[in-house]
């Protein structure tokens, strides 16, 4: 599913960032760009990787 719509970025992506070592929002901004215009993705992304981190 799409989290990210100005980036067009899923969530799949966004769990593999953190499967390669992101650890926070600003890790997979620098990353993949997600969050970084209109931010409104900011909290399901954050979600995303939290779940993510748990769950390694
Ligand atoms: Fe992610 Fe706009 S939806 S920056």
């Amino acid at each position: 599913m799409y989290v990210c719509l100005c980036h067009a970025i899923t969530d799949n992506q966004i769990k593999e960032a953190v499967s390669q070592g992101d650890m926070t929002l600003a890790d997979v901004k620098k990353r993949l760009g997600v969050a970084n215009q209109c931010g409104k993705c900011a909290r399901m992304a954050n979600q995303i990787i939290q779940t993510q981190l748990d769950l390694e």
